[in-house]
């Protein structure tokens, strides 16, 4: 009499599995309906691993990359990618960009969080450009930006080692100095800094309302001056975009940074790979400064050195290349982390 009950309650929890397994199967399969999961070969290869998937979760995705499609090297094995928010019950990870969810804390997701998921905060834009940050008190788990201390750091650009063999070819230099900007805010650091130096020196203005730069060669026509300025539209903490990585560096143009202070692009780029605004006392003495390397071919090539031991990281860094990031950093997460306040540390 007394064996039986162990047997019954074993039973339960047999049927039990076969429920979940059936209802598990039934989500898979419905969701691997829409458009942006895996074709049903990928869904194959990526269930026959040991290990079960983790499932991330892009929550307001909409860029037209193939999910689930990363480069090798990123080794995506064991995670599978999705936009379905059918799937948000089961997710591990959720991964939400900053300026899709900030104008209403309703464009956060709604259901009941499961108590292991992890919530990923991605956030691209600088703290000045960041709105509402407090939405996110003590909801996030991981955070990636180009902050340097992101426990997913996903900066606009890259170096990577050479062993000292690879000889640079500076590009043919036509002209001295260009700059190309969007947004023409007069009260910006930036813009204010240029009304000053232009009185000193002829900098070629592209962007919206001036000289068109274009798209199938730019980096041509950056390359072909001696001095690109990568003056940032906000100052902060390790806030250095694609101005410096992929136009100035990648074009082989001399970068003449506005931003953060020099001794925080020195955490990324050799001293002698740019030229800080803050290294003058004034827009005048900079003017004088690139004049005076204008006429200088030996000390101008200088800023070039570096190249035979580093290279820039082919192009800036893609929207896939960070999301493609997301699977390591997961399967390494600690167990449990929680960020009271994205505010206190994003400024
Ligand atoms: C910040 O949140 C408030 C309240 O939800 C909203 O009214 C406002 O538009 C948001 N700000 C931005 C810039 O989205
Ligand atoms: C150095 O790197 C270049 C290209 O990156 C490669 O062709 C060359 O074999 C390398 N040399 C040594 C000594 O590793
Ligand atoms: C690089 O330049 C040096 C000196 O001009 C030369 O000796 C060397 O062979 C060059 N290396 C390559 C890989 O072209
Ligand atoms: C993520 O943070 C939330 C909110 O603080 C917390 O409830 C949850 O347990 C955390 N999850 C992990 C995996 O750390």
């Amino acid at each position: 009499m007394e064996s039986t009950q162990p047997t019954w309650k074993l039973r339960k929890l047999f049927f039990f599995f076969i429920l979940q397994a059936c209802i598990s199967f039934t989500i898979f399969t419905m969701s691997s309906k829409t458009k942006y999961l895996a074709s049903p070969l990928e869904a194959v290869t990526t269930s026959a691993s040991s290990k079960p998937d983790l499932i991330i979760l892009l929550w307001n995705f909409r860029h037209p990359f193939p999910v689930n499609k990363c480069p090798k090297h990123f080794d995506i094995s064991g995670c599978f990618y999705t936009a379905d928010r059918e799937l948000y019950p089961s997710a591990n990870a959720v991964v939400m960009r900053h300026r899709d969810v900030c104008s209403s804390r309703k464009q956060l997701p709604q259901g009941r969080r499961p108590s292991k998921q992890y919530w990923i905060w991605f956030n691209r834009e600088s703290p000045s450009h960041s709105p509402n940050l407090s939405f996110m008190d003590n909801l996030i788990n991981l955070t990636m930006s180009y902050r340097a201390d992101s426990d997913i750091f996903s900066p606009y650009g890259q170096l990577e080692e050479q062993n000292g063999t690879v000889n640079f070819t500076i590009p043919k230099k036509t002209k001295l100095a260009a700059w190309a900007i969007s947004n023409w805010n007069p009260y910006s650091k930036r813009v204010q800094y240029y009304e000053q130096l232009k009185k000193y020196l002829k900098v070629d203005i592209y962007g919206k309302k001036n000289l068109q730069l274009p798209r199938d060669s730019h980096l041509q026509t950056i390359s072909t001056y001696k001095f690109y300025f990568a003056f940032e539209n906000s100052i902060h903490e390790d806030y250095i975009t694609e101005k410096l990585w992929s136009n100035a560096l990648y074009a082989g143009s001399v970068p003449v940074v506005l931003g953060p202070p020099r001794s925080n692009y020195e955490r990324f780029i050799p001293r002698d790979a740019f030229i800080h605004v803050d290294d003058f006392t004034s827009p005048r003495e900079l003017a004088s400064y690139l004049l005076k390397l204008d006429k200088d071919e030996e000390k101008y090539k200088q800023y070039f050195n570096w190249r035979s031991m580093f290279q820039v990281s082919k192009m800036e860094i893609s929207w896939m290349d960070n999301y493609c990031k997301i699977c390591k950093a997961l399967k390494e997460a600690p167990s449990y982390r929680t960020i009271p306040s994205i505010k206190a540390w994003f400024k």
